[in-house]
């Protein structure tokens, strides 16, 4: 469980620390006034690389079992494995920019911040190389895995700043004019990436959903709509209320999209953990059923059955149902509600997720 949450926070360190590197490459009048405590930025550095040791001792008291006790394999795991060795790389890269952030004040420093971009990308391309894709394609799919996690960093580290850190202000409009299609991009690379790690992790889509990766993703996916929804929200309907009074407060709106996104995080820290789908001659052991799919679906569940998903009643009330609470959080958002509107998009994905899994005949 500890494995979960420090993944779900160390994707938001890895968002935190590339949001604020780029609103410090923006000019003030294209961004509200921001107050990022400098102490969290340096603690979200040492985050990075406390958290993504955690997966790394994780895997390293999974190898006692067959290699030998853990202080005597944990130098071969760091100086062999590639996941040990990207935790090297990391491990040096956050020193850096400790070391940095101690002499420079990236908001003053263009210089400095500049030196700051490159040490993330370091940071997330490492991170991508101990990646499950990056195990099945060192070259596809470490890019992939890689630009993803970039994407997502981007887009929400932005989104983080500008709900959480951003003073009250009247520069909101020319902020979208860069945010919004900035954010289009990311979630198409996020998207495209998306589907090419896919290709190589889960080669069966709806099959994979009797196994807890496979729900996991299923669950991320349907996240995915109404944060999808807020983002288009937040991009076209926002700039013409701030037209309409330009003193509105867009940050209530930008904080609720980003507690769904923090939800993906976890839904994806608990996936990234969970045993994929595609075939793995190292590991023999045939793959089992999750606890949700058993649950829910009720018959023999067994790994070999076809998921082919059909019009069941109970599928298509639910289906309904989700369409309805879609439009709800649309209606609700306009009504100035953005956490209704957010809770409106939690029960969404709960009845789509269980239309999808009662249409399994
Ligand atoms: C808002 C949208 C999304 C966000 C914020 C997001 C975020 C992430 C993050 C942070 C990772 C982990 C990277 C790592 O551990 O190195 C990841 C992994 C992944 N994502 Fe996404 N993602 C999003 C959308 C998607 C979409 C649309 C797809 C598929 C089409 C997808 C498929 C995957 C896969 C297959 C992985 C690899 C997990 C593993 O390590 O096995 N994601 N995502």
């Amino acid at each position: 469980m500890y494995a979960y949450f420090s993944e779900t926070l160390l994707y938001l360190c890895f968002a935190l620390v590339s949001g604020a590197i780029i609103m410090n490459g923006v000019p003030e009048r294209k961004k509200p006034e921001l107050r990022i405590p400098g102490m969290l930025l340096f603690n979200a550095v040492i985050g990075i690389a406390v958290l993504s040791l955690v997966p790394v001792i994780k895997n390293t008291i999974f190898l006692t079992q067959f290699a030998g006790p853990f202080w005597e394999i944990i130098d071969d795991v760091l100086l062999d494995l590639e996941f040990g060795k990207a935790w090297i790389w990391m491990f040096l890269l956050c020193t850096a920019f400790l070391a940095l952030l101690s002499f420079r004040d990236l908001n003053r420093h263009r210089a400095a911040n500049g030196i700051a971009a490159v040490l993330m990308l370091g940071l997330l391309f490492s991170y991508g190389w101990a990646s499950h894709a990056a195990g099945q394609s060192e070259s596809w799919g470490f890019l992939a895995q890689s630009f993803h996690l970039l994407a997502a960093s981007v887009w929400i580290g932005v989104l983080l700043t500008a709900g959480w850190f951003a003073e009250r202000s009247d520069r909101w409009l020319p902020f979208l004019q860069w945010f919004h299609p900035l954010a289009v991009v990311c979630v198409l690379v996020i998207v495209g990436a998306g589907f090419v790690m896919m290709a190589y992790i889960v080669p069966d889509y709806t099959n994979s959903w009797i196994i807890s990766y496979g729900q996991a993703l299923l669950i991320k996916h349907l996240l995915i709509i109404p944060v999808l929804a807020f983002g288009f929200l937040n991009g076209y309907r926002l700039k013409s209320k701030l037209k309409r009074n330009p003193h509105y407060d867009p940050r209530p709106s930008f904080r609720a999209e980003s507690v769904l996104v923090t939800l993906i995080f976890a839904a994806t820290a608990f996936m990234g953990m969970q045993r994929p789908p595609h075939d793995d001659p190292e590991n023999p052991e045939p793959l089992v059923p999750s606890m949700l799919f058993r649950a829910i679906y009720g018959g023999d569940a067994s790994t070999g059955l076809q998921i082919e998903p059909g019009f069941t009643l109970a599928g298509v009330v639910l289906a309904v149902i989700s369409v309805c609470l879609l439009v709800l959080l649309i209606r609700i958002w306009g009504k100035n509600k953005p956490w209704l509107a957010a809770c409106a998009g939690v029960l969404f994905t709960v009845s789509a997720y269980l239309s999808l899994m009662l249409s399994i005949p």
